[in-house]
């Protein structure tokens, strides 16, 4: 997204809803601190999540459910000091707001003023619509997350593809149209079969956002250290990796152990100088 003069644009809620109705693909990409959220803005993308998936690829849990509200805006706001362009998302955390519609909007609120973000996720259909509601009446930007919620791991069994049969394909489309309803302004769909997620993503005016769900999404969204073969504990099918970056920093990391043991880093260049008649004194 660019302003005539080439400068680029500001990411809102009104430019992401509009790129679906030109039919520009949103992109998004999970970002957990500032290095990585100003590498991700300046390359242009629209959409920065900082995703509870954080608790397993930055904290090395096995699952999100351990995540905190602390951990979130700690994140959240180290991100959006990195954030220029993007729109910034931060995600609610387990038993943040599945307790109670008050603490949705006390726990939205404190994403916001206190991890400075521009909307926030929360995972869920129909069950989390009044929060969905409530969080949006307080002026703040929802995306709701359909599909396979990470969240509800232990419901699910496991992490499985969603909506295959008949009645659960029914069901999702039904909950797409419920978060529409209830306020959302983008909806992201994972691992739903592509087909399906085709089918919502035509049925309703919000955008979709696709994790495991096909190109017929109107974006996408991955986890970066997956993108980048940077988290090597398990590879989900609907990951590409774009780059090799944990071999290379494998590499520089192995190259920088030998130059330290062999005495060739710190070179001369690397060093800062005293005059040789302060030394001398010192001996
Ligand atoms: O937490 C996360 O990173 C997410 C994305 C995978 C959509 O919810």
């Amino acid at each position: 997204m660019r302003r005539r003069n080439g400068e680029k644009m500001k990411n809102t809620v009104a430019t992401v809803k509009q790129q679906k109705k030109d039919g520009d693909k949103i992109t998004m990409l999970t970002a957990y601190d500032y290095s990585i959220a100003r590498l991700m803005d300046e390359s242009g993308i629209n959409m920065l999540l900082v995703g509870d998936s954080l608790g397993m690829v930055m904290l090395g849990y096995e699952d999100t459910l351990s995540v905190t509200m602390e951990d979130m805006i700690h994140h959240t706001a180290a991100v959006s000091r990195g954030a220029k362009n993007a729109l910034v998302v931060g995600d609610m955390p387990f038993m943040s707001y599945q307790t109670s519609v008050y603490d949705a909007v006390f726990n939205a609120g404190r994403l916001m003023k206190e991890g400075r973000c521009n909307a926030v996720k929360l995972e869920g259909g129909a069950a989390v619509c009044p929060q969905i509601k409530a969080i949006t009446e307080a002026s703040i930007p929802v995306i709701a997350h359909i599909g396979l919620t990470p969240q509800s791991v232990n419901a699910f069994g496991g992490f499985k593809v969603q909506g295959k049969s008949e009645e659960a394909a029914r069901r999702l489309l039904e909950e797409a149209k419920a978060v529409e309803e209830a306020g959302a302004f983008s909806v992201v769909l994972e691992c739903v079969p592509a087909k399906l997620a085709a089918l919502i993503s035509e049925s309703i005016e919000i955008p979709t956002i696709g994790i495991g769900a096909g190109a017929g999404c109107d974006g996408q969204v991955l986890v970066y250290q997956d993108m980048l073969a940077m988290f090597s504990d398990f590879k989900p099918k609907f990951v590409k990796h774009f780059a090799d970056v944990g071999t290379m920093m494998k590499d520089g990391f192995a190259a920088y152990i030998k130059e330290v043991k062999e005495g060739s880093f710190p070179a001369e260049e690397h060093t800062f100088k005293i005059d040789e008649d302060v030394i001398k004194k010192l001996y």
